[in-house]
C-alpha cells in the first residue's frame, strides 16, 4: 500500500501510472532558464519524489535549456522500470531565455536526440509535441507537418507514443488522423477551466489529460473560497486545489511542479484528500469564464 493509492492510476500510452505524478519544471534557474541556486536541492526533490510512489515525471529539454533533464539523469539514472518519464517537444530558448517556436522537421529531430542524450535513454517513452503556434495558450492552425515529422521518428524507433500540448480540441482530432494519441498537455486547473468539454471527451475515449499549470503555475491560486473551505478541511488551498482535480475526472493525470522537498509532500497528500460534495460545489464557483479557443 502505497500513500498514493487512493489517488488511483490511469493510462498513458502502454503504461499505467499513479495520478498524482510531478513536474520538473520548476528545478531549472529562474524562468526556467539557466541551472537552479541549489542543485543538491533539486536532486533530492526528485529522489523524495521517486520514494514516495512517484512513478510519472514531466520534463522537457527546454527546461534550462537541458538542466532539467540533467538533473533528473544524475538523480534517478540507471530509472526504475516503473518509472514514466514523459518529454515534450516543439520550443526552444532564445539567448534571453524567450520560448521560442522550433517546429520544423530538423529542430524536432535535433530536440528528440537531445532528450535522448541528456535523460541517458535509448527511447522515449511519451513525447508530447507542444505547440507554439500560440506561446502563451492554444491556437488554431495545422500539426500536421510537426507530427508528420515525429511520427517518422517513432517509425524510427526513437519514440513510442506520441501526445499533444497546448492544443485545440480540433487540433486534437486532426492529430488523430496522423497517429495515436497518447495524453493532450494543457493548461487547466480549479480557476482555468477552457478545457471542460475538452476533458469530458477524451475521458469517454480513456485518453489522459495532463493539466499544466495544476496549482495555477508560477503564481500558485488564491482565493477566500478556496482557503475556507480546506481550513474547514484540515487541508492547505493547494491540497484542496489537487484533490479537486483528481475528483473533477478519472482521466486527469496530475503533475504538480515544485523545488521543495516539503512543498512535494504537501502535494502529495492531496492524494488522501476526499471533497465533500458540499465542498466541491463551492470550489465550482472559482472557474473563471472560458475564453475561447
Ligand atoms: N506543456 C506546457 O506548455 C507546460 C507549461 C507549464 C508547465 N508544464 C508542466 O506542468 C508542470 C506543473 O506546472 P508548474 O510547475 O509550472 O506549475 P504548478 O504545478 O501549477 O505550480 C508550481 C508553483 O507552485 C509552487 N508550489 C508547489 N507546491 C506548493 C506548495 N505545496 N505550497 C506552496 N507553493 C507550492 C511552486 O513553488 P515552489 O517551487 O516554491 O514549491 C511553483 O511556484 C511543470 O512542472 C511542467 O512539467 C507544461
Amino acid at each position: 500500500m502505497n500513500a498514493l493509492d487512493p489517488a488511483g492510476t490511469y493510462r498513458i500510452g502502454t503504461r499505467t501510472v499513479r495520478r498524482l505524478g510531478y513536474g520538473a519544471m520548476q528545478l531549472a534557474g529562474p524562468g526556467v532558464f539557466g541551472p537552479p541556486k541549489d542543485r543538491a536541492s533539486a536532486v533530492a526533490v526528485l529522489r523524495a519524489a521517486v520514494e514516495n510512489g512517484v512513478d510519472h515525471i514531466d520534463t522537457s529539454d527546454f527546461y534550462g535549456p537541458h538542466v532539467t533533464n540533467q538533473i533528473i539523469r544524475e538523480a534517478l539514472f540507471p530509472y526504475r522500470d516503473d518509472l514514466l518519464i514523459v518529454t515534450k517537444v516543439g520550443a526552444r530558448r532564445g539567448a534571453d531565455g524567450a520560448w521560442l517556436p522550433a517546429l520544423s522537421a530538423a529542430e524536432l529531430t535535433q530536440a528528440v536526440h537531445d532528450n535522448l542524450r541528456h535523460l541517458g535513454l535509448d527511447v522515449l517513452e511519451v513525447v508530447n509535441l507542444r505547440s507554439m503556434l500560440g506561446v502563451h495558450g492554444p491556437q488554431e492552425g495545422s500539426l500536421e507537418a510537426p507530427l508528420t515529422a515525429l511520427a517518422e521518428l517513432q517509425r524510427q524507433g526513437l519514440i513510442h507514443h506520441i501526445g499533444l500540448s497546448n492544443v485545440t480540441a480540433r487540433q486534437v482530432q486532426e492529430a488523430r488522423r496522423l497517429c495515436a494519441i497518447a495524453c493532450v498537455q494543457n493548461h487547466f486547473n480549479l480557476v482555468h477551466r477552457a478545457d471542460d468539454a475538452l476533458v469530458d471527451s477524451l475521458a469517454r475515449e480513456g485518453t489522459a489529460y495532463v493539466p499544466f499549470f495544476p496549482l495555477g503555475g508560477f503564481t500558485p491560486l488564491q482565493s477566500g473560497s478556496l482557503s475556507a473551505v480546506a481550513n474547514e478541511l484540515g487541508a492547505s488551498p493547494l491540497q484542496v486545489a489537487l484533490a479537486w482535480l483528481l475528483q473533477r475526472s478519472p482521466n486527469l493525470v496530475l503533475i504538480p511542479g515544485t523545488s521543495s522537498v516539503e512543498h512535494l509532500r504537501q502535494n502529495l497528500a492531496a492524494a488522501e484528500l476526499k471533497l465533500p460534495k458540499e465542498a466541491v460545489e463551492r470550489l465550482e464557483a472559482l472557474a473563471q469564464p472560458a475564453e475561447a479557443h
